[in-house]
């Protein structure tokens, strides 16, 4: 009997457990889409370089953009992100799943200029693993609400801009192109995207290669400064972008991606 009864109420405390796991989930759920976050100030586009991305490449995989035969030499999307004018920006703001069949008609442009530069998945708002473009979208994209309502308008919306601005263009017109063997100064890079945008970027290097080009915009899409604007001048060591004097925008060799192996690159391999 009282063997049974330790029984009956560890299995009720067990489901009153589990109740309530369920509830502060949910409650913590709500709460976070209750909370509105304070409207953002500006955003900035974000723009990668796959050069200094892909020489890190040891894996491949069909969806990974290091992994065509040709290599990546021209800036691709990373984000159009709310910001805060204070450094800080919000983020996750509402749990409005991606669904990429809302972005079906864009897809072949997205594959093209907004390709994710591994074979990993991306962590999520919830804390699960998903695609590039849906973490961009949970993280940033609904955080855009109060100019951007839903994710086709998010995407096509960064595909306008990366036209709009070609920053490969203007650093090419400018002379600047990729290479191993070049070194250009931060300056010169920050002055022609300058010139050619009205406002000054934000560059983020990863030792001394250029990683991510930033072009703020207002909520409007005029464009604006970023909040680092020191970056060329001023010494590298007082900004965040880790950018020295002079940077340089590397190439790679693609991994060769064997045609053979097409049932098995969904998975991943290892081809180091
Ligand atoms: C940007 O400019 C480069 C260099 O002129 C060109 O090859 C590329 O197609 C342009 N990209 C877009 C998205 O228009
Ligand atoms: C450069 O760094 C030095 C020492 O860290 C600092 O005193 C100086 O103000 C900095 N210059 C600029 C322009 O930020």
């Amino acid at each position: 009997m009282a063997s049974l009864s330790i029984f009956t109420s560890s299995l009720s405390l067990l489901l009153l457990l589990s109740l309530s796991f369920l509830f502060s989930k949910e409650a913590a759920a709500n709460s976070l889409e209750a909370q509105k976050q304070r409207e953002f100030d500006y955003f900035a586009f974000a723009l990668q370089w796959p050069g200094t991305f892909c020489r890190k490449t040891h894996h491949c995989c069909s969806q990974n953009g290091c992994c065509r035969p040709e290599p990546l030499t021209w800036f691709t999307i990373h984000g159009l992100w709310p910001d805060y004018d204070d450094g800080t920006w919000p983020a996750c703001c509402s749990h409005t799943e991606f669904d990429i069949k809302k972005v079906s008609s864009l897809l072949p442009t997205l594959e093209k200029y907004w390709p994710t530069l591994s074979c990993g998945s991306t962590s999520q708002c919830d804390g699960s693993r998903g695609s590039f473009w849906a973490h961009e979208w949970g993280k940033h994209g609904t955080c855009s609400y109060a100019v951007i309502q839903d994710e086709y308008s998010y995407f096509s919306k960064a595909l306008e801009l990366y036209f709009k601005y070609n920053v490969t263009e203007i650093l090419n017109d400018a002379g600047f192109f990729a290479s191993n063997a070049e070194k250009y100064r931060l300056g010169d890079i920050v002055a022609a995207v300058k010139h050619a945008v009205g406002a000054t970027p934000e560059l983020v290097c990863k030792h001394g290669s250029v990683q991510e080009l930033r072009i703020c915009l207002t909520k409007d899409f005029k464009p604006r400064d970023c909040l680092i604007h020191s970056v060329a001048e001023d010494n590298a060591s007082n900004s965040r972008s880790s950018c020295p004097r002079s940077v340089s925008l590397p190439s790679y060799e693609p991994l060769v991606l064997p045609q053979d192996v097409s049932a098995a690159d969904s998975a991943g391999i290892w081809f180091s």
